[in-house]
């Protein structure tokens, strides 16, 4: 930002009930592509890195405050008690600036917190012209097919180039109502205009409200330069009412967020399945598959593939690893690794080099060595396992023992059977075995086999005796008679040469 257009001030209004969302939560907080709808505002508004930040709330103050202070403590979170409209608000966040800070004097930026597609490019735009013009006001204003419930722009008669004032649509005469330019509710002022502008606005119109749009015709009249910024793209200055334009919102932010990545080289095969969040990051030559859910600051690295039917939450997937079917939150996959189908990856699970977490497998605090294998049907939790280990299909880390939860430590190039219970604490030395349906529940050294199972025992003619007649001994009878007659004819092959006379060499 070159100094000469950094604003000393940007206020940002929030304070309304937001009714039409029917909602317990303040509407600017609903959220879209990971970030409420006031926070894609707030970072707009960051990026022209003003001297101060302030945003004014009223409906569900301490939830939205709270918010603020998460994303940054510098942020002013001023409290309008009853909304009287957006002058009054507007005043509001002077005061209370001027109380802690003094006078502004410079430029101040006015926003609404309920318009999320409101880029910094634009604000910096429209900054810059109102510099280069000398103006004391600036409007952000759009041309649209259907005006309604908006304010309109009125120009002079004298061919429509200067701004004169806005009207609100239920203030507006029926020609007014026809203009179609409107009030996106954006406004560079200087500071000492809207001062005295705001002194000034009265609550004469049908709403009964300080408007905020008055400031504008309160400049003009005083003969002072003002002017409108027409936005290039009108969807920025779409603000969100109700559940409806939210989903909508959604949806092209999404859309700009997906573009963004294939322009930067990723591909995504059907984008209209896929939502990013702002803050994921994604590597040249990474493949997202259909139905894919990358959220929060998950990182794909160059070359990894994800999808289809993946929810990744603050996961790391390294290059050239293959995640798919997977729903996955605080996860490091690492590279070259393999993840699902239908594979469960809780907070702290971290797969390195190679490593494999297999279908419905379920992995929770639990680090996985270089090219160690979990393929089938496990869970391990609280776990370590060493490089180049195996661990059989059906592994179970019994890591709680209904009080307190234990670890379980794997050493390097283990072999474990399948359907083994490990019950933690558990200790497997390098190199150990441990033997298929074994219950684990003493360390084993390194290199030993350890089998922790009733040895077996066969009890013959136990069907014939318990259940005579039945279709298993039947078939038990069967297969005997079948042995017992291949056995014979066999035993007769064995005796045939001497029965048969001739063939016996030198007879
Ligand atoms: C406003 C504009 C209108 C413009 C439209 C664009 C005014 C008088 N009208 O109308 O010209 O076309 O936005 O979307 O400015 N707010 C407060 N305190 C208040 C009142 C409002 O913080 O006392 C906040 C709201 O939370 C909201 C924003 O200001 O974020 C706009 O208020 P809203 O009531 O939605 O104004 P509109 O009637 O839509
Ligand atoms: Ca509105």
């Amino acid at each position: 930002m070159p100094p000469e257009l950094r604003p000393a001030a940007v206020v940002i209004l929030a304070a309304g009930e937001g009714t039409r969302m029917k909602s317990a939560t303040p509407k600017v907080l609903h959220t879209l592509c990971g970030r409420p709808i006031v926070g894609h505002v707030v970072e707009s508004a960051r990026g022209l890195d003003p001297r101060r930040l302030a945003v004014v709330v009223g409906h569900g103050r301490e939830q939205v405050a709270a918010y603020l202070a998460s994303v940054d403590p510098e942020i002013r979170a001023v409290v309008q008690e009853v909304q009287h409209g957006t002058g009054h608000a507007t005043r509001v966040a002077m005061d209370a600036l001027a109380e802690t800070d003094g006078e502004i004097e410079g430029t101040v930026l006015v926003l609404f917190g309920d318009s999320p597609l409101l880029s910094t490019e634009t604000l910096r735009t429209m900054l810059a012209e109102h510099q280069r013009a000398g103006r004391a006001v600036t409007v952000l204003s759009a041309i649209v097919d259907d005006p309604t419930g908006y304010g309109r722009i009125l120009r002079a008669g004298d061919g429509g180039e200067s701004v004169i004032g806005i009207v609100e649509q239920k203030d507006a005469t029926p020609e007014q109502a026809a203009i179609t330019e409107i009030n996106s509710g954006v406004f560079v002022l200087d500071a000492k205009v809207l001062r005295d502008a705001l002194s000034r606005v009265n609550r004469d119109n049908k709403q009964g409200e300080e408007y905020l749009t008055d400031v504008l015709g309160i400049a003009a009249a005083d003969g002072l330069p003002v002017g409108a910024h027409v936005v290039e793209d009108w969807h920025e200055t779409l603000g969100i009412n109700d559940r409806v334009q939210l989903a909508e919102m959604r949806r092209l932010l999404n859309r700009r967020l997906t573009e963004r990545w294939m322009r930067e080289g990723v591909s995504v095969i059907d984008p209209a399945t896929t939502w990013i969040d702002v803050q994921a990051t994604l590597g040249r030559d990474a493949i997202v598959h259909p139905n894919t859910q990358l959220h929060g600051a998950t990182v794909l690295a160059p070359g990894a593939e994800v999808g289809p039917n993946c929810t990744l939450t603050d996961t790391f997937v390294g290059e050239g690893a293959r995640v798919t079917n997977a729903t996955t939150e605080g996860a490091e996959i690492g590279p070259e690794a393999s993840v699902g189908p239908y594979t469960y990856l809780r907070p702290g699970t971290k797969l390195a080099r190679g490593a494999k977490a297999g279908g419905f497998v379920e992995m929770k605090n639990a680090e996985i060595g270089e090219g160690s294998k979990v393929p089938h049907l496990s869970y391990v939790g609280d776990a370590s396992i060493g490089e180049g280990c195996n661990i059989g299909a059906g592994t179970i880390t019994a890591n709680y023992d209904g009080v307190a939860k234990h670890r379980t430590e794997i050493g390097d190039h283990v072999f474990v059977g399948s359907d083994t219970v490990l019950i933690a604490p558990a200790k497997l030395g390098d190199g150990a075995f441990v033997a298929a349906g074994s219950a684990v529940s003493s360390p084993v050294g390194p290199g030993e086999l350890a089998v922790a199972r009733g040895r077996q025992r066969n009890i013959e003619g136990y069907v014939e005796r318990k259940r005579p007649e039945s279709k298993a001994a039947k078939a038990a009878a069967r297969a005997k008679q079948a042995t017992e007659s291949a056995a014979a004819e066999s035993a007769d092959r064995a005796d045939g040469g001497a029965a048969d006379g001739g063939a016996v060499p030198g007879a």
